[in-house]
């Protein structure tokens, strides 16, 4: 009897000692759940913060340039292929991943042409060459009356779209969706198959 009481007592005194001992264990993995935490939102918006990648027209040319007339039923066949060579800057300290994405040959606003830019990764602080060859579809302006005037008269203007989206991920944790395009409005020389005249417009988005 005595010895069970003894025991009962030491018993209530050592149990506020455990739980003080449970509730510091419990306030310190709180602490550094809260610090690691506190770490990385820190890092995510100041090192690991997102940039917007830059999408750069470095270059377009001709790659190949065939044209027919057909004077008596007003028609003109072109085949034409443009090589549009493009960078694209990624500033962030983490890669970006990109996913399949087009360029599109545009005539006075309709496309007329279209090419896959296959998904690819972009390592931090690095710039990607992405070369891409747009052609004219065959056919796809055949009887169009302003196309054939605009041959006739020596200069058809073009445009250029290039649109790339992708993600930014930071550690898992934070993604970021980035879409960059490029947009080049230019001429093409029928007479010397050169190109002239090139105004790029870009945008991005995070
Ligand atoms: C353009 O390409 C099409 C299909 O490849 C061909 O039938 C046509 O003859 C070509 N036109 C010219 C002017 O070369
Ligand atoms: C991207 O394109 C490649 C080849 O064109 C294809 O194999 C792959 O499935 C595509 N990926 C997605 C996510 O559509
Ligand atoms: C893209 O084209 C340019 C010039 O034509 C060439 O120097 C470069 O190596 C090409 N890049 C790729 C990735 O094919
Ligand atoms: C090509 O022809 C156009 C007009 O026909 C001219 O303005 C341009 O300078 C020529 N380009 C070259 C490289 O000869």
């Amino acid at each position: 009897m005595d010895v069970e009481s003894s025991k009962a007592a030491a018993m209530k005194a050592e149990s506020p000692k455990k739980h003080k001992r449970r509730n510091i264990c419990l306030g310190v993995t709180a602490a550094v759940i809260l610090f690691i935490f506190l770490l990385l939102l820190i890092l995510g918006l100041t090192v690991f913060k997102p940039k917007q990648p830059t999408t750069t027209v470095d270059s377009t040319s001709i790659s190949d340039m065939k044209v027919s007339f057909d004077i008596a039923r007003l028609r003109v066949d072109v085949n034409v292929s443009l090589d549009v060579d493009l960078s694209i800057k990624n500033p962030n300290k983490v890669s970006v991943k990109y996913k399949n994405s087009s360029a599109f040959l545009n005539y006075r606003g309709q496309v007329v042409g279209e090419a896959p830019i296959p998904a690819g990764k972009i390592l931090a602080d690095k710039t990607q060459p992405i070369n891409v060859t747009v052609t004219l579809m065959a056919d796809r302006l055949l009887s169009d009356s302003q196309f054939f005037s605009d041959v006739m008269a020596g200069t058809i203007p073009f445009n250029t779209l290039t649109k790339i989206s992708g993600k930014a991920s930071v550690f898992n944790l934070f993604n970021v969706h980035i879409t960059s395009t490029s947009s080049c409005d230019l001429l093409v020389f029928v007479s010397n198959r050169t190109i002239g005249d090139q105004k790029c417009k870009y945008k991005t988005k995070l």
